[in-house]
């Protein structure tokens, strides 16, 4: 949820960490902050808010900081502690000699700091942050050596944390490990940085090296030590990271978001690419390791999720359970993980994850690993802490999603769940699935005819911004869509907006319906078109503003809808990858007009590291 990156090497470290920040500034922007080692001294500069107040801060103090060649960052999205100048990372020990950024949370912390404050530490913060700089800078009075001191550190401390350390007496060194959170060391020429995503690194250099749990990293601008938390070497293993720096430019777009639903199109034609070659070829899942007589053998799937990637596993167990008859279930992880769960080695557990740092969602496949469960996980992120509980990985290829409104990943992950229901399908020979592969492979065309008339949907957009509240209806395989649009909306616009089945409306909702309430049906063409349009007549008889996503041409539909966004013909069965496309568009439209901080709305974070 927070971002790190730390430099050391032969360039003003400053201007480094400022670009590493901004690049990671949709993981947290609550507060952010820098330390570095101007004239042997740690100074550290903090402001509250967002980015650019610190980057005002370090402009009015640049002659001076942009001397350190040293240096480590932080951009915080609170947990313990409002976010204040006085919580913001780094934070330091009482001589002001050791400077800490820290991800993810200290659980023993309490415990700690009473013990430290015992022994003369005073603390200035309320984080649970504060008692690493404390016992670091203790062990580092008994040892002299930061990295023992850092290794001596983290045999006390209990939690999640990736954390980067620097000392004032070693202007050339900085320490950093991790345990359950992520954080990566770039290489390079005379010069080294470190980090929790690779947004901070792709620009500088693709030499990476991704650090396991409890491993202990020791930077100089020309050398990489890696030790285990009982002092043992290791060996490196530096990998070739595949971003690309221009993943993280708008590209001419107003916003990301924007930018990211236009992606969509290629992030299906990826996803498909060498898995579905052609309708009369079975689907190719590699990817998929169990042994397809136990796939055949299944008899429970459980599909484990949050937020969007909960939508698209909702798609899923509809998919698999149409073409496979498995039952599936399907749960936010945060409720599956506390609670009596029973599973066992013939449950298939699948995991789903844009960013596979998500702490219930790893906690959730941990637990039904431990019983024996196969591991599927669908994420965006190979590189994730997710990915590695695995025992399957489907990666979803939808390349690096900035925007906290996940939008592309969103579609990747649908796509990827089509891929594999229809190979579940094909290795059971449950049923023929040609029309439906025929229309996956034309599916970015429909795609990009809706995106090519995305004016008409900011005209909607416009007309119904001032809304308080919205509410969504669907049936079958298209409810998971009618929570996402309400998601996508409320995420960035924060108008109250929920997704009901439209058969539930009238079992209450209907009650808060009158004329100022947009009530948008969800009605594709299929077996369950005339019940919703059945629906949307109730809520039209209680005066709500009716909008119509569909397919239809029916012109009976102008008397009922006041607004109609019409969309390509497609399948019911595959419409979910189609209708979710306006449904992001509308929520980006408003946000846009109501002039929200689309690709940063408040309270949230691009991926959420704490359960
Ligand atoms: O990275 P994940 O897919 O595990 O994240 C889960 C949710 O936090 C995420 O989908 C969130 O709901 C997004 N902001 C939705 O736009």
């Amino acid at each position: 949820m927070c971002g790190i990156v730390g430099y050391v090497g032969n360039k003003s470290a400053v201007d480094i960490l400022l670009e590493g920040l901004t690049s990671l500034e949709y993981r947290g922007y609550d507060s952010s902050g820098v330390a570095v080692n101007v004239n042997g001294k740690v100074e550290l500069y903090k402001a509250a808010g967002k980015l650019q107040n610190l980057k005002h801060i370090v402009e009015k103090n640049y002659a001076e900081i942009s001397k350190s060649t040293i240096g480590i960052g932080h951009i915080r999205w609170a947990t313990h502690g409002a976010p204040t100048v006085e919580n913001a990372h780094p934070h330091s020990c009482n001589c002001g000699k050791v400077a800490v950024v820290h991800n993810g949370i200290i659980e023993n912390f309490k415990e700690l700091k009473e013990k430290l404050e015992k022994n003369g530490c005073t603390f200035r913060s309320q984080t649970d942050t504060e008692t690493i700089a404390h016992l670091v800078a203790t062990k580092f009075g008994e040892v002299h050596n930061l990295t023992e001191a850092v290794r001596l550190a983290t045999k006390e401390i209990e939690g999640a944390y990736a954390i980067c350390v620097i000392h004032q007496d070693l202007p050339n060194t900085i320490v950093a490990t991790r345990r359950n959170a992520p954080l990566v060391v770039g290489l390079g020429e005379g010069e080294n940085f470190v980090a929790s995503d690779v947004p901070a690194l792709i620009q500088y250099t693709k030499k990476a090296m991704y650090l396991e749990d409890n491993q202990i990293v020791t930077l100089t601008p020309d050398s990489i030590k890696l030790i285990d938390i009982d002092n043992n070497p290791l060996a490196q293993h530096i990998e070739m990271l595949p971003w690309e720096p221009v993943a993280l430019s708008k590209m001419g777009y107003k916003h990301f978001m924007l930018k990211e639903i236009h992606e969509q199109p290629d992030v299906v034609r990826n996803v498909l690419s060498g898995k579905l070659r052609a309708v009369d070829e079975n689907v190719s899942l590699k990817e998929v390791t169990l042994d397809k007589e136990k796939l055949r053998e299944l008899s429970r799937i459980q599909i484990v999720a949050c937020g969007t990637s909960l939508h698209a596993a909702m798609v899923g167990k509809y998919l698999i359970e149409e073409f496979c008859e498995i039952p599936v279930d399907v749960e936010p992880s945060s409720e599956y993980i506390y609670r009596k769960t029973i599973t066992d080695k013939n449950t298939l557990v699948i995991g789903v994850s844009q960013s596979g740092e998500t702490a219930d969602t790893i906690t959730a496949v941990r637990q039904a690993k431990s019983k024996g469960s196969h591991i599927l996980i669908i994420t965006n992120r190979p590189d994730s802490t997710m990915a590695r509980e695995a025992d399957s990985l489907i990666p979803v290829n939808a390349g690096i999603e900035v925007s906290v409104a996940a939008t592309k990943s969103y579609i990747a992950q649908l796509i990827s769940f089509y891929l594999l229901a229809i190979y579940m399908a094909e290795v059971k020979g449950a049923c023929d699935l040609g029309d439906l592969k025929h229309e996956l492979i034309i599916l970015p065309q429909k795609i990009e005819k809706v995106l090519a008339h995305k004016e008409d949907i900011q005209k909607f957009a416009r007309k119904f911004a001032n809304s308080k509240d919205f509410i969504f209806i669907a049936r079958g395989i298209n409810f998971p869509t009618a929570l996402e649009g309400a998601l996508k909306l409320k995420e960035i616009s924060y108008i109250n907006a929920t997704g009901y089945t439209a058969g539930e409306l009238k079992h209450g909702p209907i009650a808060m319906l009158d004329e100022s309430m947009p009530v948008l049906s969800i009605l594709m063409k299929g077996k369950v078109y005339d019940k919703i349009l059945s629906n949307s007549e109730e809520a039209k008889a209680r005066n709500a503003r009716m909008i119509a996503l569909t397919d239809s041409e029916d012109e009976k539909l102008n008397e009922l809808f006041e607004c109609i966004i019409r969309i390509p013909e497609i399948s019911e069965i595959l419409s979910p990858a189609l209708t979710v496309v306006p449904l992001q568009l509308l929520a980006y439209y408003i946000a846009e007009f109501l002039g929200k901080d689309v690709d940063q709305p408040r309270n949230l974070a691009k991926s959420v590291t704490v359960e």
